[in-house]
């Protein structure tokens, strides 16, 4: 039996993942802050698939947070045959209306926590000779979309240039880059979704079968829905000067600060 560690697995993309892989019989290692709601899902998940569910409190935020969760990534005793980096939020405002400490929250949890946790797996996976990363990205890494767009597309670079270092050795790294999918994501970060039109929006279980099956395909990007396969299409050959008025308003709503 393998075993995966979610990040943000209590809600939205990361439950999706967590309710997918306990069916398929996987052990899960559930990562987020809310102790209650980790315990009350891993109880769910045992019930519901007899799988065994391990609850991990951390805030990935801070450094002592990712510590934990790496230590347990590096436990070579019980390995983690697949990682899902997902947790990751939006700060409300634009570029200069956030709060640095927030901005620098961001890049933690959507870069720093990304790069020590996969490096955390990846050291022993590469010795096991098996074992696969999913970096929860967004289309935003490909447009101009604020210093959320930008950190995500670090975690594109990033993912892209591990999954060639590491070619060859048995481990399979992958950004999923999703488009809008209805979640918590866009209240806790207080932005309006009245701008979207309704066939943005994906369902998180759709896009998480996809994302596992692309990565059983050996993709390193995954853009896991053919109108997102279409848009991004139409994206590279826009001059980015245009792009930026349309890319950075929808979905970029703010209530009062
Ligand atoms: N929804 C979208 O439209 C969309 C589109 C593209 C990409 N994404 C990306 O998909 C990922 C998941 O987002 P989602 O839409 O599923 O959001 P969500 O429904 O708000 O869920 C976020 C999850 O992350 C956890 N989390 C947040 N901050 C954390 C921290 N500091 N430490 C540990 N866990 C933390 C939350 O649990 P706790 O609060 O208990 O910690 C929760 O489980 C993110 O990386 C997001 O950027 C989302």
């Amino acid at each position: 039996m393998t075993t995966a560690l979610i990040t943000g697995a209590t809600a939205g993309i990361g439950a999706a993942f967590a309710r997918r892989l306990a069916s398929q019989g996987h052990n899960l290692v559930l990562v987020a802050r809310d102790t209650a709601r980790l315990r009350e899902q891993a109880t769910e998940l045992h019930d519901r698939h007899g799988i065994e569910a391990e609850v991990l409190s951390a805030d990935l935020s801070t450094d002592a947070g990712i510590e934990a969760v790496a230590k347990r990534l590096a436990d070579r005793t019980h390995p983690v045959d697949l990682l899902v980096n997902n947790a990751g939020f939006g700060n409300k405002g634009r570029y200069l209306e956030v709060p640095m400490a927030d901005e620098l929250t961001m890049l933690k949890v959507h870069c720093e926590a990304v790069l020590r946790l996969t490096s955390a797996a990846t050291a022993g996976m590469k010795e096991r000779g098996r074992g696969g990363v999913i970096n929860v990205a967004s289309v935003a890494a490909f447009v101009p979309r604020g210093t959320y767009g930008a950190s995500k597309a670090w975690v594109v670079q990033f993912t892209q240039g591990a999954a060639k270092d590491l070619a060859g050795s048995g481990v399979r790294l992958m950004a999923l880059c999703p488009g809008f999918v209805r979640t918590e994501f866009h209240e806790r970060a207080g932005m309006g979704t009245g701008n979207i039109p309704g066939w943005m929006w994906l369902d998180a279980d759709k896009l998480v079968a996809t994302a596992l099956a692309d990565l059983a395909r050996g993709k390193s990007v995954s853009v896991p829905d053919p109108r997102y396969k279409a848009l991004m299409g139409l994206v590279k050959v826009t001059p980015r000067g245009l792009l930026g008025g349309v890319t950075s308003r929808t979905g970029r709503k703010y209530g009062p600060q």
